[in-house]
């Protein structure tokens, strides 16, 4: 192959080193990028972050805690049952509801309501709640994961793609917009 004029191999072969360098400078690039910049262009994803129905307030009375499911709302067609997600309801007091992550703020097992000591109780290592949903004792070092929740048209909603996370407070307590039926 010529070369041509004023360009030595050693020239040519330079030119060549750059261009490969370059290419592949490229395209590790191109992940390092889309990782330090994919907080600002994530596609945001409305099924993740829309309020999901845990049904009709009367079935949860006043005074009394009762077990929820919801369906997650990010799933794969594989996930079967396992997209069914448990949840606790707290009727407060018929004006205030509470609502809990099933899972112990310790290592995550499902915990369990007892209405007759009015205690949250987990199976793995004997972590307890109180009603509330503040820690009562055991390993947990804190109280439940609360979900945020709202009350319309007679039904509750949480806001179940915003998993429960240390920074989320565990027993704040919303009220029922005045004018709303009791439920009981
Ligand atoms: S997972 Fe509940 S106490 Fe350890």
């Amino acid at each position: 192959m010529s070369l041509p004029d004023g360009l030595s191999r050693r020239a040519m072969l330079m030119k060549l080193g750059i261009l490969f360098n370059a290419a592949v400078g490229a395209i590790l690039a191109v992940p390092i990028v889309s990782y330090i910049l994919s907080p600002v262009i994530r596609e945001r994803r409305p099924r993740y972050e829309s309020w999901l129905k845990l049904g009709p307030l009367d079935r949860f009375p006043a005074g009394q805690t009762r077990l929820a499911v919801y369906r997650n709302p990010v799933v794969n067609p594989t996930d079967g049952e396992t997209a069914n997600i448990p949840c606790w309801v707290r009727n407060v007091d018929g004006q205030k509801f509470q609502v809990f992550a099933i899972n112990c703020a310790h290592l995550g097992c499902p915990v369990r309501w007892f209405p007759q000591s009015g205690l949250f109780m987990c199976p793995c290592h004997g972590g307890a709640y109180y009603s509330d949903g503040s820690r009562a004792s055991g390993p947990p070092e804190r109280g439940l994961f609360e979900y945020r929740h709202k009350l319309e048209q007679g039904n509750l909603f949480i806001d179940a793609g915003q998993m429960p996370t240390t920074g989320a407070p565990t027993a704040g307590l919303t009220n029922i917009n005045v004018g709303r039926p009791p439920c009981a």
